[in-house]
């Protein structure tokens, strides 16, 4: 079989990598992929708004499906599209892509099915917004709607702080805005929790913890992800049962009502307030990094898995995992997430990986054969092991072992987990 992949972060060469290890696999396509990816597949260089485009590459190519690695393209409704020239395609349609494009779809959703999270207002301009600041309890959560590359989101301290944040959204930093939601503060810790579904059924596809901001001791700014660690050390069979009952099974019943079938990744952001969930934001798509953590834990093929949800036929496959954890570490460009010099040449030819090790490509490329920096997130260094605390130092060990000077990354990735 061929396969194709839309996409060009970690995410993307750990989905490639999975699609790799499976025998049914002939050829792997990605779209437009990085220096990871182009050593195990062909990396198809397409605007990924040119959506035209795509499809007549997968059509003269035979691609026999493909799947969506990041939102935009979901949200902007690439499954519909190439839905109609009967493309097979692995990724939730416009409608469902919502869940993470919309903020306020969300949240009405959630009112309506009353899915527990954060309380929340719905403010359409900059007065009834400061009205409503002047009398609210700080901390207190302000976030444009629509997409912001994991931006948009302000935790303010104080009236001032929230003063800035509601200008900022209406002045369009992250683009138009006709609404803004202001919620309730809550005080708990992060998860996140996947499942996989083929519209009719679905499977849970594990749990992760992830780090978002960019120093150790989860300081500094938020950042797309300094790494990640799996499982999420709050996982229990109660609480999945609870964010199953509560809020997994309420949204794709929701979203049925609309007559809107799930296919896809589903990654529900979770707080978890004295062991009761909470909706913070849904995905509609892998994490990065927590795919990176997650797939090399994964023992049924990938590409099965993948196939049996676009045939609905999910129902009748048990995922395997390895009773493992995992941890990734990001190496990021210096400067991140602020600015930062790209086109550093990164040597990883002496590198010997040992079964356990992973090196997943974010943002690379390849020039004349060497591998090059070509975004802030630029490597995801991961491990699997029988605990976490020799994962990460593998983890680390690689890293010495790059020795990039251009680069930094936190030490302390499962600080939560690992008792030092
Ligand atoms: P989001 O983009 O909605 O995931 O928000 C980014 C980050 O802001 C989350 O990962 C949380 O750390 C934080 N956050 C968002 N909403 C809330 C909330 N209601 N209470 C506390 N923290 C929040
Ligand atoms: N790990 C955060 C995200 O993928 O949005």
């Amino acid at each position: 079989m061929k396969v194709g992949v839309i996409g060009n972060g970690g995410r993307e060469h750990a989905l490639c990598h999975s699609l790799k290890n499976s025998n049914k696999i002939k050829q792997i396509y990605c779209f437009p992929g990085n220096a990871g990816t182009s050593s195990i597949a062909e990396n198809v260089n397409i605007d990924l708004n040119n959506f035209e485009k795509l499809k007549d590459f997968i059509i003269q190519n035979n691609i026999n499906f493909i799947i969506v690695g990041p939102e935009k393209p979901l949200v902007d409704g690439i499954v519909d599209y190439l839905q109609k020239y009967k493309i097979k395609v692995f990724g939730p349609n416009k409608v469902a892509s919502q869940l993470e494009g919309s903020k306020i779809f969300t949240k009405k959703l959630c009112e309506k099915y009353k899915i527990p999270t954060a309380k929340f207002g719905i403010f359409s301009n900059t007065k009834e917004a400061l009205s409503f600041l002047q009398n609210c309890t700080f901390p207190i959560v302000i976030k444009a709607d629509g997409l912001a590359a994991g931006k948009g989101v302000y935790i303010s301290e104080n009236y001032k702080e929230a003063s800035k944040a509601v200008h900022e959204i209406f002045d369009g930093k992250f683009g138009n805005a006709e609404n803004l939601l202001i919620e309730e503060f809550l005080r708990g810790e992060e998860m996140s929790f996947f499942i996989i579904s083929d519209g009719q059924s679905y499977k849970m596809f594990g749990t992760a913890q992830d780090h978002k901001r960019v120093f150790e001791g989860d300081q500094g700014k938020n950042t797309g992800g300094m790494g990640a660690y799996s499982p999420s050390r709050l996982e229990t069979h109660e609480l999945n049962k609870k964010i199953i009952n509560k809020i997994i099974e309420p949204t794709l019943k929701g979203l049925k009502k609309l007559n809107c079938e799930y296919k896809g990744f589903l990654y529900a952001g979770l707080m978890i307030v004295n062991g009761e969930p909470f909706l913070i934001e849904y995905n509609v798509r892998m994490g990065d990094p927590e795919c990176q953590t997650l797939l090399p834990k994964l023992k049924t093929d990938f590409s099965v898995i993948i196939n049996k949800c676009i045939e609905q036929q999910l129902h009748d496959l048990e995922i395997e995992w390895y009773d493992d954890k995992s941890i990734c570490i990001v190496l990021c460009s210096k400067g991140y997430p602020e600015s930062y010099q790209k086109n550093f040449i990164i040597d990883l030819e002496k590198l010997n990986l040992k079964k356990n090790q992973f090196i997943f490509h974010a943002g690379t490329k390849k020039v004349n054969n060497a591998i090059l920096s070509d975004g802030g997130r630029v490597l995801n260094i991961v491990t699997r092991s029988n605990e976490f605390k020799s994962a990460r130092e593998s983890s680390l060990k690689l890293l010495k072992e790059i020795n990039w000077d251009n680069g930094f990354y936190r030490k302390d990735i499962g600080h939560k987990v690992i008792k030092e």
